[in-house]
């Protein structure tokens, strides 16, 4: 099938190079140049494992172009995905403008049947309001129908999740538009759940913010259990074993952050607002969310007897492992507390410094580091922020020693606390008797 995605985020390139590879034509936009040119190259303009590779194979086989051009990609395509960035507004609103631009352009474009799929998470009747856009932009109605579509990719493994995924959910009015994107999916084997639009956009949402209430419910036991010197781990893996509670999704640690969770979380708080429902419970979820990363930070600080003149070495930068992804990730909160302070950081990550990087700016408080090992040099702190494979493997004996204060926060339970200690550190976690 011929088929267009409308931006090569982390959810439209991985869609793009999928859908490519299985077979179907694909042509996907992106308006930023830089994007653009390093695509066409080849090179995958975020980290991701495995995109790279099928990102050159399908441009090799020509199942994948890319382009810049939305009226091209529309012309020549029966099938178009949107799936641009919905940022978030201070309030917690979803910014839609680039989604609405993008239907704006299609709209215009639109001379032959098309089926427009939402794949970026929008808020509930988005679907209804693009058909209007398009409409509106010159669409003749009977010339196309809207769909949601979402993506439940997680960044990090967001390749296995859209080749394996657990289920494809099809918005939709209009049986016949639903049947024909099903035919997109042919190949997957899963279940694919046909609901009327606003259902699936909902999906979406109540999938992402029951995963944050399920988390932010374990690290609110982890702060009992640092109280009451139960372990959270052994807390986790005792309900685990429970088939209707499950075992994922009950790691404590420093919270929840990344592109999704924090920005849908308050995506839907501002819409049931609006809808006149006083969500409590996911507004419960974010409150635990903010204070666990400060109520860690305050640990450090208090251990530390205040940042002023202190040096915070942090191992990992991103919001999680398998992934150069910043947005809404912990060490920010730990950078800006620390030199707001008085104090100094050094940190490493093996891909997301670059990023950091931009974000804050080249200053003399924050020294980027080429490893975990270099990261503790003369450190009085060394912080665990995100479970990268690499820093649990390291020589911790040797690390110690190359420290002014062997102290060692591990904000995601990651490494050994007999190993720690035998390694000369006072160790600290979330949510056990080594709190
Ligand atoms: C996606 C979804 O869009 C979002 O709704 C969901 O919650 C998370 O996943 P993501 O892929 O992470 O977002 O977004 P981002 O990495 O910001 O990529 C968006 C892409 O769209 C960028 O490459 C940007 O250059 C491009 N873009 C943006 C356009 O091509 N046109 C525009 O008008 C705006
Ligand atoms: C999430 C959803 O999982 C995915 O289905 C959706 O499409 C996009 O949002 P993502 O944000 O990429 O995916 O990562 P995820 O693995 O969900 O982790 C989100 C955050 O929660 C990370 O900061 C992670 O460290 C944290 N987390 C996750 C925990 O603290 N504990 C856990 O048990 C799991």
């Amino acid at each position: 099938m011929k088929i267009a995605v409308i931006g090569t985020g982390y959810v439209g390139l991985v869609t793009a190079v999928v859908l490519a590879d299985r077979g179907h034509d694909v042509i996907t936009v992106d308006n930023n140049p830089e994007k653009l040119a390093k695509l066409r190259a080849g090179i995958s303009p975020i980290y991701e494992p495995g995109v790279e590779d099928m990102l050159a194979s399908t441009l090799a086989t020509g199942r994948l172009t890319i382009s810049d051009s939305v009226a091209e990609a529309t012309q020549m395509s029966e099938i178009i995905f949107i799936a641009v960035g919905t940022p978030s507004w201070e309030d917690g609103s979803v910014d839609m403008a680039y989604v609405y631009q993008v239907a704006k352009e299609i709209g215009s474009q639109i001379k032959s049947y098309k089926i427009v799929v939402n794949k970026s998470t929008v808020p509930i009747g988005t679907g209804r309001e693009v058909a209007r856009i398009l409409q509106e932009a010159g669409a003749d109605a009977k010339n196309f129908d809207v769909i949601s579509n979402p993506e439940f990719l997680r960044e990090g493994s967001a390749l296995k999740d859209t080749l394996e995924p657990d289920r494809i959910i099809i918005g939709s009015m209009v049986p016949d538009a639903a049947d024909r994107l099903s035919e997109v999916y042919k190949s997957f084997d899963c279940p694919i759940l046909k609901t009327t639009l606003e259902s699936a956009e909902l999906i979406k949402y109540a999938s992402n913010c029951f995963l944050a209430v399920k988390i932010s419910y374990i690290n609110a036991f982890s702060r009992i259990a640092e109280i009451c010197g139960a372990d959270v781990a052994d807390v986790a893996a005792g309900m685990g074993f429970d088939d209707r509670i499950g075992k994922k999704f009950l790691q404590a640690g420093l919270g929840w952050g990344g592109s999704c969770l924090p920005k849908d979380t308050l995506g839907l708080l501002a819409t049931s607002r609006e809808m006149g429902y006083d969500f409590g419970l996911l507004e419960a979820a974010v409150t635990v969310n903010n204070d666990q990363i400060d109520h860690f930070i305050d640990r450090i600080r208090t251990k530390l007897g205040g940042f002023n003149g202190k040096t915070v070495g942090l191992l990992g930068l991103a919001f999680k492992p398998n992934t150069d992804d910043i947005r809404y990730a912990k060490s920010l909160d730990i950078i800006q507390a620390v030199t707001a302070e008085g104090g100094k950081i050094r940190c490493h990550d093996p891909v997301a410094m670059d990023n950091v990087r931009s974000e804050i700016g080249v200053n003399d408080v924050v020294v980027f580091c080429n490893s975990g090992e270099e990261v503790a040099h003369d450190c009085d702190v060394l912080v665990l922020v995100t479970e990268w494979a690499i820093f649990k493997s390291m020589d911790y004996a040797q690390i110690a020693n190359s420290m002014n204060e062997k102290i060692l926060f591990d904000g995601r339970r990651a490494l050994s606390p007999a190993e720690m200690e035998s390694a000369g550190f006072e160790y600290f976690t979330v949510g056990s008797l080594h709190g």
